[in-house]
């Protein structure tokens, strides 16, 4: 499916459906009228098989507490399988309501008070919260910025662990918002120099189907043959590759049993919700039928992301645009145009567009902004039309 097709299949009008992305503008932003280029969700109906199977659901008309039937496990199993070459067991599952709630869940069962919580930063700014909302130190390693491409300092990484003691890291895996898809070999020193330490590693694959060509996303869980996985956690959901994020449905692998059971003990003291019937139900036709839907979406994000990349190089060089390996989100270095603490004035009062600013993800992302490429090209090309013309290009 070429981007024509799927947009004329699948772009739908949102305002008006209580949309957080687009109805809470003025709540967010104290605008209503604004190009909403900010929060993770996409201006896409999710696949017909998706929507085929929520509608045999609701036509039963009973919405019971419900429970997971095998037939999810086998296609979330087969899914991770084929794509990432992660054979995950039936019994190392769990499930959230939300990758970002089970963060918490994860910070308050594996560490205690006042302990030092690790993330390479800038990152998606939940992860801040979910260390600091639950009274644990918060401890932040920078990425090293060559230029709008990301690397890891390891030395610094394994110094921030070993002068605060560090307990669990959350790593990000495609990294939100650079968009790094990590390399073998960057997670096998990052989870080695874990591993010598002692820290526990939950790592966030919700941008795991996310990926540009000539990049590949290893599940941290597989490195070295599974060398780590006893002391990790992996956490994903089909919301983000299938836009699903308003259907509260996650996932969770454990691997060793001491730690699920250690899991377990703690959800039991904040009452685990059932699982929520429709995400299930969607969630299964995702990964039995999504693929042709998610071809047809990375085409659109790869075809709004060399808009950008190619008007922005062409009119405004100085606008630094890191390369997108993964995610849908790309992140602008606005420094050398927009001067310091004027990128909201520029950005959203000038050229009307709502993002994600950069210093949401931590102190090295000011001056930067995050704009979302899972849209219709319409309005990548608004809002670039925008900056452009606002920077008299
Ligand atoms: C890295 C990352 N984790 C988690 C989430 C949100 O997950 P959930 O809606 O399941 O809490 C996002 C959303 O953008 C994200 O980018």
């Amino acid at each position: 499916m070429n981007v024509a097709e799927f947009c004329e299949r699948y772009a739908v009008e949102r305002k008006g459906t209580n949309s957080l992305k687009w109805d809470a503008l003025d709540v967010r932003f104290g605008d209503p009228d604004l190009i909403a280029a900010w929060v993770a969700d996409m201006e896409f109906k999710a696949p017909e098989a998706v929507l085929d199977a929520l509608h045999e659901r609701i036509e039963h008309g009973v919405f019971g507490y419900s429970y997971v039937p095998d037939s999810f496990y086998e296609a979330f199993i087969d899914w991770e399988k084929r794509h990432h070459g992660y054979e995950v067991k039936k019994e190392w599952m769990r499930f959230s309501t939300g990758v970002v709630t089970a963060l918490y869940w994860f910070v308050n069962a594996f560490t205690k008070l006042d302990e030092s919580v690790l993330l390479l930063t800038p990152v998606y700014y939940p992860f801040h919260n979910a260390v600091k909302d639950t009274g644990r130190k918060l401890v932040t390693c920078g990425l090293v910025n060559e230029n709008g491409k990301y690397h890891i300092d390891f030395d610094a990484f394994e110094k921030s662990i070993v002068d605060n003691d560090v307990k669990l890291f959350i790593q990000c895996s495609p990294h939100n918002p650079v968009g790094r898809v990590w390399t073998e070999e960057e997670l096998t020193t990052i989870l080695s120099i874990c591993k010598k330490h002692g820290v526990l590693v939950v790592s966030d694959e919700i941008h795991q189907d996310l990926v540009m060509e000539g990049h590949k996303h290893i599940p941290s869980a597989i490195i070295n043959d599974g060398e780590f996985a006893d002391r990790l956690i992996t956490v994903t959901a089909p919301s983000k590759t299938f836009n699903l994020a308003g259907l509260l449905t996650s996932h969770i692998i454990i691997e060793n049993e001491q730690l699920r059971a250690e899991f377990d003990a703690y959800v039991k003291t904040v009452n685990q919700t059932e699982v929520n019937i429709l995400g299930l139900t969607a969630a299964e036709a995702a990964y039995r039928r999504g693929q042709e839907w998610l071809d047809g979406l990375l085409a659109v994000i790869r075809y709004n992301y060399e808009h950008v990349k190619q008007h922005i190089q062409e009119k405004a060089p100085e606008i630094i645009i890191s390369p997108l390996e993964g995610t849908y989100l790309i992140w602008l270095d606005m420094r050398n145009v927009i001067e310091e603490g004027q990128t909201k004035e520029f950005i959203q009062d000038r050229c009307r567009i709502a993002v994600d600013f950069g210093e949401w993800f931590g102190s090295e992302g000011k001056g930067f902004i995050r704009l979302n490429m899972a849209t219709e090209p319409r309005f990548v090309e608004l809002a670039v039309g925008n900056i452009l013309s606002n920077l008299g290009k």
